[in-house]
């Protein structure tokens, strides 16, 4: 074998490994829970916090940090756009953290959720009605991709003809590395922070005359109050409200409709009443766990089962190992999704949101089908961090 062909050989047993892993991630986490709570990844210079306990503990406590953006790039403390990443709910912390949440936090408890089920479900049925005569669609880009779409903007408060712009923004801005390793002069950061400018303009738009029981007029409501949120900080976390709550709802919703196509009793379970849409969708967050990990920073040291954590070390919560741990010990009995969405102080903002989304769809389909089945394979994403679905081709049959 040449230099060449070894390298071509080698790339591709790697890519087979890696898509066995997406398609299967329990064997990674029975090989990295045999290892222990805790294991260090040589490669990823970071500790893998396996075990389920541990997860919680690390999430919990304010020893550890999210870490912030490169400190030499245009998002770190003091540059340009650093007050932008400081700003994330997920980045700040104590008062400022409480601060955002209590004026963010009405929007989203479950009493506010659940004044939106009926919209929800009407939005799915419009989906549904999309589907041609033959109820032949793939999964993702019919159902899973756009709801999403539809419920972060009607809860934010986005205007209906400009949320697929904002999500392009949102994934601009994202992807030009800003939360990562952004640096001047990159084309990426380049575009990023223009997609930034833009998302600025539209938020400064929408606060003067918000969507009435929208996130927008409830940062609106606040302004002069105490837990005022600057102009940043509200375009920061419109930002985040699109980051947080698009691939990870995606990603749920194409596993429920996964499992609806592969268990051919559920659906007249879900629709006789004698399984509950709610108990189906915690199971699927508990075995799919859509984020399949969330990074810390310690800073100090800190020991965490046993094992001394220097300040200054990273670590990644590894969501789906410790909730595999759940499903393996048999200790998922109850009706929890397990460190799914996080714990804590950063515990996720839209969880009823999101469980809303998964109730609806389920309630929705098993009214409308009276089957769901595969009608070609499943593709998984070549992303380990969001687990999902690229593909899901499907056929349903109408009531
Ligand atoms: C199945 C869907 C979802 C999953 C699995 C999920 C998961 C998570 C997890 C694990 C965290 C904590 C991350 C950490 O501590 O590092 C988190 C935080 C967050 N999520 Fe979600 N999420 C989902 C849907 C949503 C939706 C629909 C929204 C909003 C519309 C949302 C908004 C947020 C926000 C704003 C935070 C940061 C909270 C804070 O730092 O205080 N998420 N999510």
């Amino acid at each position: 074998m040449t230099p060449a062909t070894e390298h071509t050989a080698q790339a591709r047993k790697r890519a087979a490994v890696a898509g066995h892993l997406l398609r299967r991630p329990a064997v990674l986490y029975e090989q990295l829970r045999r290892q222990g709570s805790l294991v260090w990844s040589g490669s990823g210079g970071c500790w893998l916090v396996v075990g389920h306990e541990a997860a919680r503990m690390v999430l919990r406590d304010e020893r550890f940090r999210m870490p912030g953006a490169d400190q030499n790039s245009e998002w770190g403390d003091g540059a340009g756009h650093g007050e932008f990443v400081r700003s994330l709910l997920l980045s700040a912390e104590g008062a400022d953290h409480d601060r955002m949440r209590r004026t963010l936090g009405p929007a989203f408890s479950p009493r506010a959720v659940r004044a939106r089920r009926a919209a929800v479900e009407t939005t799915i049925g419009r989906l549904l009605a999309d589907i041609g005569p033959d109820g032949r669609f793939d999964g993702v880009t019919a159902i899973s991709g756009r709801l999403p779409v539809s419920v972060v903007g009607e809860l934010v408060g986005v205007p209906e003809p400009e949320r697929a712009d904002v999500s392009e923004l949102c994934r601009t801005i994202s992807q030009g590395g800003g939360l990562a390793s952004g640096r001047a002069g990159d084309d990426a950061v380049r575009d990023a922070i223009a997609a930034l400018d833009d998302l600025t303009v539209l938020v400064r738009r929408w606060l003067a005359d918000p969507v009435p029981d929208s996130v927008l007029a409830a940062i609106r409501a606040a302004a002069g109050t105490p837990q005022a949120l600057s102009e940043v900080e509200a375009v920061a976390n419109v930002f985040s409200l699109y980051l947080a709550g698009h691939d990870t709802s995606r990603n749920m919703i194409s596993g429920l409709l996964l499992r609806l196509a592969t268990v051919p009793e559920l659906l007249d379970d879900l629709h006789e009443g004698r399984r509950a849409a709610e108990a189906e969708v915690e199971r699927v967050l508990l075995t799919e766990s859509p984020l399949t990990f969330t990074a810390r920073l310690a800073m100090t040291d800190v020991e965490v089962a046993g094992q001394l954590i220097r300040r200054g070390d990273r670590l990644r919560v590894m969501l789906g190992a410790a909730n595999h741990e759940l499903v393996t010990t048999g200790q998922s009995a109850g009706p929890l999704a397990g460190v799914a969405f996080g714990e804590g102080r950063h515990v996720c903002l839209g969880a009823h949101v999101a469980r809303l989304e998964g109730i609806a769809l389920l309630t929705v389909v098993a009214r409308r089908c009276a089957a769901v089945r595969l009608v070609g394979d499943p593709r998984w994403t070549a992303h380990f961090l969001h687990r999902g679905l690229e593909t899901l081709p499907l056929e349903a049959t109408w009531r």
